[in-house]
């Protein structure tokens, strides 16, 4: 009962955390591509502007007039915080939820040394003292120049992400990086813009000229949200695909992706004006992360699989009941599973040679499955596995009985 409530609880802070979140990153990227758009006003318009621009959508006709500032507040006046709360707070509850109260496994390897409260430590630590430090770094010089923020940030991110790798489990410290990165976003909202709106608006109601500056470093800090969107969104799918933070490269493929992140953005904002380095650096931090992600040897021509001796399926079928169907049954023993994950069950001799290339790729290639090695999996029986996979995953029909 606990752990079917629990799998409601996470779908509903997952849905929370999505639909948020694509309200945000959309108001992110509609306001900037508005900005990049305002042009100057032709008739001329009264008051201090930025520029206007017009649009065509749902039956009529936009006129965006943005300005410095206003004679006064209007009745309505519109502002945007609580997409980007609601995905921290929704995100926050999900890390809570999932990996720090998720049990050991979400966080550890099970052979890891670390004690589980420390790892949570270390992941709130990382979450707000990154944060912190980030904040530092903007009060100086550093910040009017993005080009070297960038080379910080990335650096940061490899630097970081290595650490994390050295402790946390790869699923776990990708998400991590992900996590803090959308922590600095929600923080420089919270922080850094909403209050220089609050500034504007006071300074508008009080009659004083509006000071420009606060402004100014608010837009700062929401382009740097607009180009951490990307970056953070593919660290949050990271955990969907295993051969990114599964293989001896992780670190570099996270920063490489971070790159891939931010160019792809860049990219879509200038388009045609988009610099050749730029289509460069990120076609090669593509190229640079598939690459670090093939396995050192394909399954099919690694020679210790190769070498191995003929693998009868009883001996995998052994393996596969002893370290995975714990959790991978349609009714798992396993503590806290409600159903399958993934809804992969490997109980029966065709499930689990219907799953076997993912098999290959999570006990074998990435060394992903089982989940942080709870249940033990020695080199020995990978290789078995594997090597099973190799000579064609047979499965002796004949030994299995009819259902
Ligand atoms: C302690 C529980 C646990 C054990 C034991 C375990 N798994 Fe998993 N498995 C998970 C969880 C949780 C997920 C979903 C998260 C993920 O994909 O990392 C998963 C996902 C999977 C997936 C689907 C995702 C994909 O990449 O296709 C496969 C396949 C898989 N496991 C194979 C195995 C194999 C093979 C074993 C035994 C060698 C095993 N698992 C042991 C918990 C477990």
């Amino acid at each position: 009962m606990t752990a079917i409530l629990q799998e409601w609880g996470e779908l509903a802070l997952r849905w929370a955390h999505v639909i948020a979140a694509i309200m945000w990153i959309g108001d992110s990227f509609l306001f900037m591509w508005l900005d990049s758009k305002l042009r100057t006003a032709h008739p001329a318009r009264t008051g201090e502007l930025i520029g206007e621009l017009w649009m065509a959508h749902g039956g009529g006709f936009y006129e965006v007039v943005k300005r410095k500032s206003l004679e006064s507040i209007p009745a309505e006046l519109h502002t945007f915080k609580w997409e980007s709360y609601a995905t921290w707070i929704t995100g926050f509850l999900l890390l809570v939820l999932v990996y720090w109260a998720g049990g050991r496994a979400m966080l550890l390897d099970a052979a890891s040394p670390t004690a589980h409260v420390t790892a949570i430590g270390l992941s709130a630590a990382t979450l707000f003292g990154t944060t912190a430090l980030y904040h530092l770094l903007c009060r100086t010089p550093l910040v009017r120049r993005p080009e070297a923020m960038g080379v910080v940030g990335l650096l940061a991110v490899a630097g970081g992400g290595w650490a994390l790798l050295q402790v946390l489990t790869p699923r776990a410290a990708f998400l991590q990086v992900g996590a803090t990165l959308g922590t600095i976003m929600a923080s420089n909202v919270l922080l850094t813009i909403i209050p220089a709106q609050r500034e504007m608006m006071a300074a508008t109601r009080e009659g004083r000229p509006v000071d420009t500056r606060p402004g100014a470093k608010a837009k700062l800090r929401s382009t740097h949200n607009h180009y951490l969107t990307l970056p953070v969104l593919l660290t949050m799918l990271s955990n969907h695909f295993p051969s990114l933070y599964g293989g001896p490269h992780a670190f570099a493929v996270l920063a490489l992706i971070c790159v891939l992140g931010v160019g792809v953005k860049f990219a879509m904002n200038q388009r045609r004006a988009t610099p050749l380095w730029v289509w460069g650096g990120t076609l090669a931090a593509l190229g640079g992360a598939i690459a670090l992600t093939v396995p050192a040897s394909g399954a099919a021509d690694d020679p210790a699989l190769l070498q191995h001796r003929k693998v009868a399926f009883s001996e995998v079928r052994t393996v596969i009941a002893a370290r995975c169907v714990s959790c991978h049954a349609e009714a798992p023993s396993f503590q806290g599973f409600a159903a399958p994950p993934q809804g992969v069950v490997l109980e029966t001799a065709g499930q689990i040679q219907a799953q076997a290339q993912r098999i290959l790729v999570r006990t074998v290639q990435t060394k992903t499955m089982p989940l942080g090695n709870l249940t033990a999996m020695t080199d020995a029986e990978r290789q078995l596995l594997g090597a099973w996979i190799v000579q064609g995953a047979d499965i002796d029909a004949r030994a299995e009985p009819t259902p």
